[in-house]
């Protein structure tokens, strides 16, 4: 295991009272989950999916504001098409699931990404989802999707850059906050805690502004393994550290 001490390691009891209240997950290992039981790729990412559900549904029930996960990256494109495709598939099977179970579950869906090359069906499964649960006050799922934080930054600053010369903006006037609502998560208080499965060791273009202040817990354990163990394991890492935020 990477990044953190036998000590963290070693401690899973978590404190419920002190929940993160946001939890994102760049959720890798899909692919290599898939070879290991010589498989298809596609076969990672149909259990992948499924672990997601698991996830979701308990971060749901422990009472988690907000869960932010990467499914799709704008870099992901450079996929076969057929695994593109199988992504693609899986997310429209689970948006039509959520959609059937969404009065039980309340939980509210977002999409940080930009959708518009996506199919119009995938699209409108996004929009019908983000409508649906748009007053719902239970855990929001955040499902980054065609996602990439450089593209979103470069879009918030076109976008502040527009509303300058329409003159609803001054670049004196622009603070952290302000800049803050241009970017997809406007309205979402930054993540406290990224997981990353895998055992990889980057931030791959993913809430780069968002995760300027969060803690990070790799595990070494690939995604469609990940359990609500590891779940423990990673919120009880970060309830151990201490986090300062620039200060002593
Ligand atoms: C990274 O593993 C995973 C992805 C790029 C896709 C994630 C998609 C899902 C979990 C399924 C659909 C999602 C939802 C929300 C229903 P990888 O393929 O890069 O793994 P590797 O590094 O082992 O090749």
């Amino acid at each position: 295991m990477a990044l953190f001490s036998k000590k963290m390691a070693a401690q899973t009891e978590v404190d419920f009272s002190r929940l993160p209240r946001h939890i994102a997950i760049i959720m890798d290992g899909n692919g290599r989950w898939a070879k290991k039981r010589g498989l298809p790729r596609t076969a990672g990412h149909a259990a992948g999916a499924e672990t997601f559900r698991t996830i979701a549904t308990y971060c749901k029930d422990i009472g988690l504001d907000y869960l932010t996960v990467y499914a799709f990256s704008s870099e992901n494109w450079k996929r076969p098409e057929e695994e593109v495709g199988a992504i693609m598939g899986l997310l429209k099977k689970y948006l039509l699931e959520a959609i059937a179970q969404m009065e039980r579950d309340r939980v509210k869906m977002e999409f940080f990404g930009d959708l518009s090359p996506l199919t119009p069906e995938l699209r409108e499964l996004c929009e019908r989802t983000r409508e649906i649960s748009r007053h719902y006050e239970g855990c929001q799922v955040n499902i980054c999707l065609n996602y990439g934080g450089r593209d979103e930054l470069v879009r918030a600053a076109r976008a502040f850059a527009q509303d300058c010369i329409d003159g609803k903006a001054d670049p004196n006037h622009l603070t952290v906050d302000r800049f803050g609502g241009y970017l997809y998560s406007q309205g979402v208080p930054d993540p406290d805690l990224v997981i990353r499965t895998s055992g990889e060791l980057r931030l791959s273009n993913f809430l780069l502004w968002q995760a300027a202040y969060s803690e990070f817990y790799i595990t070494d354990v690939l995604w469609p393994d990940f359990s609500k163990e590891e779940l423990h394991r990673a919120i009880a890492a970060y309830q151990s550290r201490d986090r300062r935020f620039g200060g002593v």
